[in-house]
């Protein structure tokens, strides 16, 4: 596997395959690798000739007193992880080389990055959409792979792909869970052994909210306010619970067919986010 850090290097090997006729694939992450980005990789695999893929801690998707500094930074694992994986490139730029001192451009998907997750980490949306937005002039991937597992990042992305004619397609890869139900994140380093033990029930609440909604006797308002109420009496603090439409992530309508329940919940100092897509 290639490893570069500056955008002219990888300018250069992207090119050289775009020569030879080869397809790219982009994955773009923060590192600290784990099986959950192994399966966007693998998947990657499938879908072009040649897999980049990039580390890069964001700083602009961080807020103020968020865990950018200590955000586990883990780059020989991760090389040897993607190594074995097949990837082709690993793109790890510094800080500096992505963004200017005085940058002054922000992709911005209003309406959709200030609800949720966004609504208790302002402005990460922008900073996500940001810094994937020149992911893409970087690379130009034929194809980007992004996890469910952030559904709204995942929304956000595909909103901005749409608006601003970005020739890339996107590809959703299905969550990958620990055996206990736990959805895999660089963030589970964070806990301890007792709240690990707790966290697993954040899944278990979608599920038994999925069947809620599927049963169809109570309504989302009373499968939310009783999620909410189950994860608080488990010891969480959560942030929110919705029954979302899954196509724009408004509330769900009686007759939308495409749902997700989305949440992210407090554990100790760790923040948890974890969804269910299903239709009815
Ligand atoms: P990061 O949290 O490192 O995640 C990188 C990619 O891996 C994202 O698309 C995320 O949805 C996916 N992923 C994480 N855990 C997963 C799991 N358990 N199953 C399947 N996919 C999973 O998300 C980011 O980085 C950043 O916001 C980024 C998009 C790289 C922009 O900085």
């Amino acid at each position: 596997m290639h490893i570069v850090n500056a955008i002219s290097e990888l300018r250069d090997a992207v090119g050289a395959w775009r020569a030879l006729g080869q397809s790219v694939a982009l994955v773009p992450t923060m590192g600290n690798l784990h099986a959950g980005h192994l399966a966007l990789v693998n998947e990657a695999k499938n879908k072009a000739d040649r897999v980049v893929v990039s580390i890069f801690v964001n700083p602009t998707q961080f807020g103020v007193g968020e865990d950018f500094e200590t955000y586990p930074r883990t780059e020989r694992e991760d090389q040897e992880k993607l190594n074995a994986a097949g990837a082709d490139l690993l793109f790890q730029p510094a800080v500096s080389e992505i963004y200017a001192p005085d940058a002054k451009t922000v992709v911005s998907v209003s309406g959709l990055s200030e609800q949720y997750c966004g609504a208790f980490r302002p402005g990460h949306f922008d900073g996500v959409a940001t810094v994937v937005c020149k992911l893409f002039n970087i690379v130009q991937p034929d194809v980007a792979l992004f996890g469910l597992k952030d559904f709204q990042q995942l929304t956000v992305i595909r909103t901005m792909v749409r608006d601003l004619n970005i020739p890339v397609e996107i590809i959703g890869v299905d969550t990958v869970r620990e055996a206990s139900g736990l959805a895999m994140s660089s963030r589970n380093g964070y806990l301890t052994v007792e709240e690990k033990a707790v966290a697993s029930k954040l899944y278990q609440t979608l599920c038994d909210a999925r069947n809620a909604v599927l049963a169809g006797h109570l309504s989302d308002q009373e499968i939310e306010s009783r999620a909410l109420l189950f994860l608080q009496e488990s010891g969480f603090q959560p942030d929110y619970f919705s029954v979302c439409r899954a196509s724009d992530l408004k509330k769900a309508d009686v007759d939308d067919k495409e749902l997700v329940l989305l949440t992210a919940a407090r554990l100790g100092k760790t923040r948890l986010i974890d969804n269910i897509y299903f239709s009815r």
